[in-house]
């Protein structure tokens, strides 16, 4: 069953939602070579716990941490240490979730550690813009495949690949609600969206070969071919304007990304997608 919010309640996801988005700016500031992930992770916590939130991934299934932080190879959920180091050159991916006012709000950014090679740089560029392209989708009446749909064709357009084993979620009371969101397949099926849906979308992209494994801590997912991956999510409200990005940070320029490649005049996604929902 897919339980759509209220207007009321989607205001109050906004909490949550803007804690996450919170937590992704600061770190942001925080990733530099040297810095451990251990460190970022007890950062996260710190603000999230300050906020009067609680962490929503630790203790789910018996995750340790507030963060998944996962390097290079690493797909998502890798777990911080104090023992790991960022490098300069590495990309990191970091997914952050937590728990506010009785609603959880979950979002993920893959950033770059000081300068990093073309490949990589390209791999972030369409990952982010496959996340946009998908929330482009999201309209009433549209359909949950035209999510994935939307992600796959911009990522195989540009000689990257979706991971299929991991798929995005509805959200709301609980962090995995119905419907499943995969990044891949055809337009035009599973669950018709409809207003007061909250799905977290979430491509995990690779540079090489779609496959992954897990390793044996239990968790880290890893590209088989040792290629890099990235991962971009947010949470979105289904809106009868369109999509309403509830994750979206202060310094998040939609339409610099959208407007280049046609998808949207300048003036339009930017204040469409930050709009608070109506009350009724
Ligand atoms: N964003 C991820 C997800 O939606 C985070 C879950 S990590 C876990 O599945 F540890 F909590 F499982
Ligand atoms: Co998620």
């Amino acid at each position: 069953m897919i339980v759509c919010k209220s207007p009321a309640e989607i205001e109050r996801m906004r909490a949550a939602n803007e804690l996450v988005a919170a937590v992704l700016t600061d770190l942001r500031k925080a990733i530099r070579p040297g810095v451990s992930t251990g460190e970022l992770d007890a950062r996260a916590e710190a603000t999230i716990v300050g906020a009067g939130a609680t962490p929503a991934f630790k203790g789910y299934h018996g995750y340790p941490a507030t963060l998944c932080v996962s390097i290079n190879d690493e797909v998502i959920h890798g777990i911080p240490s104090q023992k790991r180091l960022l490098v300069e050159g590495d990309i990191v991916s970091v997914d952050v979730g937590a728990v506010l006012d009785g609603f959880v709000g979950d979002s993920a950014v893959t950033f770059p550690v000081g300068a990093v090679s073309e490949r990589a740089a390209l791999l972030l560029r369409v990952t982010q813009e496959s996340l946009y392209r998908a929330i482009l989708a999201v309209k009433p009446g549209g359909r949950v495949s035209d999510i994935g749909y939307a992600v796959q064709r911009h990522v195989e357009a540009n000689g990257c690949s979706v991971v299929r084993e991991f798929v995005g979620h509805g959200i709301g009371t609980a962090m995995h609600e119905e419907p499943q969101v995969p990044n891949y397949g055809p337009p035009g099926r599973g669950p018709r969206l409809a207003e007061g849906m909250v799905l977290a979308i979430e491509p995990m992209v690779n540079l090489g070969r779609p496959a992954v494994r897990v390793l044996d801590d239990g968790w880290t997912a890893v590209t088989r071919d040792h290629s890099l991956s990235a991962h971009f999510e947010h949470t979105v409200a289904v809106a009868e304007e369109g999509p309403y990005v509830l994750t979206a940070r202060g310094d998040e320029r939609f339409d610099a990304v959208l407007a280049p490649a046609g998808l949207a005049a300048s003036d339009g996604v930017e204040t469409r997608w930050r709009k608070r929902t109506r009350l009724k």
